[in-house]
């Protein structure tokens, strides 16, 4: 214990500063081993203790653990505690799988064998090469050098014009003038935060919530606080308290397909969120990245379509229903609003590169899109009962989840009494599978149950895999489980 006490004062962490606790943490254990601080065999703190003492939260320690757990940096002993491994091992790359000698019922797993669930992005083999090759062809040859030179800084004419007809068919009145064409739509939701926010003002959103926003809420130092959700997103009746806690100057939210939990916000609380948020003169950032991966029945309108109040600005782009490469977003806002945003994004990066701008606006005109989605959509939805069924079939009983009607992602809470997302994760990478810790996507409170959450994404894998990757998962965690037999440390 004493030892304990002296290796937290090894760890100095600066709450103010942009980098995320838990990076700052890494950094410091990794500083204390090549310092020679901290040495082989030297037992760390209990993640609660830990986090105690340094006054942060257990999820900020709890994945630092996992992360340098993963890395080769810490060992878990079951029952003993977390300790330091060795010398100071290089950072591995997430595919690299750490050795399957210390596991032999994981097999030999050559590293091309892993089968991630991990990231946020789309198949592979559903990304349009040859028409988005033919669209880039097309547009050099019929603009020449204009195709290659700045942009205007809101965007291709044709393009803005494209997507305001795009967005008609999802309900969104709007006019060219009001589409900010951007790099994805990251940078979207990027600029409407600097537009609308400053340092120190408070972000509202869901808890658990889109890892993208509460990076951007870190660089630009805003405060990003959660509002509870379930399966119907969003809990509207905690939202006027959250409001008048903490007086937030914008919501972002996602309302359909949400990441990491795939739910969709019915209508009724569509509208309760508008009203309130209204009433409370806070402006909504709504994202819609998923809305158009929907295989169960067309989704209630977005956000944008249902305001009557002019408080909706609208991040949207084509990364998860086209291709994410060519970084086509787009932002949809109104008057001094759009204006603040156009020259945020002027100062970033003057213009989103043009030929990607007309090769897309090319893809749409040619009516490509439609034919593309729907194939998109039925391989998502074939992927999902797959999980579906694998995740019935694998995973543990006490194991939980809903069947997410789009989108890319499950989102499994593990049994409760049995071990954490993050003691899983370097197990589940030996076993040759891995997943996204749901701890990540919470905001600085946490959540109680925050720890059990993992998040799938289904869509990376055909269905054979999939139910590899389900087969490998259930067998990492019952070794996980017979190793720490839910004693959470
Ligand atoms: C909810 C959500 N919003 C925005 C993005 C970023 O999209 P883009 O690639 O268009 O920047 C993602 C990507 O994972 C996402 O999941």
């Amino acid at each position: 214990m004493a030892r304990s006490a002296h290796i937290a004062a090894l760890f100095s962490l600066d709450k103010s500063a942009a980098e995320p606790l838990y990076r700052q943490l890494i950094r410091a254990v990794r500083e204390g081993i090549a310092e020679g601080a901290l040495r082989a065999g030297d037992k760390l703190p209990p993640s609660r203790e830990l986090a105690a003492q340094l006054g942060i939260s257990r999820m900020s320690v709890v994945n630092a653990y996992a992360e340098l757990l993963n890395e080769g940096v810490l060992a878990a002993s079951p029952g003993r505690g977390t300790f330091i491994a060795g010398s100071l091992s290089t950072p591995r790359d997430p595919s690299a799988l750490p050795s399957v000698a210390a596991n032999p019922s994981a097999g030999s797993l050559p590293p091309e064998a892993l089968i991630a669930f991990s990231g946020g992005a789309p198949a592979e083999e559903f990304l349009p090469v040859a028409a988005i090759r033919r669209s880039i062809e097309a547009v050099l040859e019929r603009d020449g050098a204009a195709a290659v030179a700045y942009e205007e800084t809101e965007g291709y004419p044709p393009l803005r014009a494209a997507v305001a007809e795009h967005l008609a068919s999802l309900g969104i009145r709007t006019t060219p003038e009001n589409v900010l064409i951007t790099g994805g739509c990251q940078q979207a939701l990027d600029l409407a935060a600097q537009a609308l926010l400053n340092e120190g003002d408070t972000l509202l959103t869901t808890n658990p919530t889109y890892l993208g926003i509460l990076d951007i809420a870190r660089i630009r130092r805003v405060r990003a606080v959660g509002v509870p959700m379930d399966e119907q997103g969003l809990r509207t009746e905690l939202l006027e308290s959250a409001i008048e806690a903490h007086r937030p100057r914008l919501i972002y939210i996602a309302p359909t397909h949400h990441n990491p939990t795939g739910s969709v916000m019915p209508i009724h609380r569509r509208r309760v969120l508008l009203r309130i948020a209204a009433a409370a003169d806070i402006p909504v950032l709504e994202d819609g990245v998923y809305h158009e991966l929907s295989y169960g029945g067309e989704p209630p309108p977005p956000l944008k379509a249902l305001d009557e109040y002019g408080i909706v600005v609208h991040a949207n782009g084509f990364s998860k229903i086209v291709l994410p490469g060519t970084r086509i977003g787009y932002l949809i806002a109104e008057g001094a609003l759009w204006e603040r945003a156009l020259r945020v994004k002027q100062a970033a990066d003057i213009c989103t590169p043009g030929l990607n701008q007309r090769a897309m606006h090319h893809f749409l005109i040619s009516g490509a899109l439609s034919g593309h989605l729907d194939r998109v959509r039925r391989a998502c939805q074939q992927r999902r009962d797959a999980a579906l069924k694998a995740a019935r079939r694998y995973l543990p009983s006490g194991a939980r989840w809903s069947e997410p009607p789009g989108g890319v992602y499950l989102w499994v809470a593990l049994p409760h009494a049995g071990i954490t997302a993050a003691q899983l994760y370097p197990i589940a990478l030996r076993h040759g599978v891995s997943f996204a810790i749901g701890a990540e996507f919470y905001t600085m409170e946490g959540d109680p149950n925050a720890a059990y959450f993992i998040r799938l994404n289904f869509a990376q894998q055909p269905s054979e895999r999939i139910e590899e990757g389900m087969r490998r998962l259930g067998a990492a965690w019952a070794e996980a489980q017979g190793r720490y037999g839910g004693s959470v440390g």
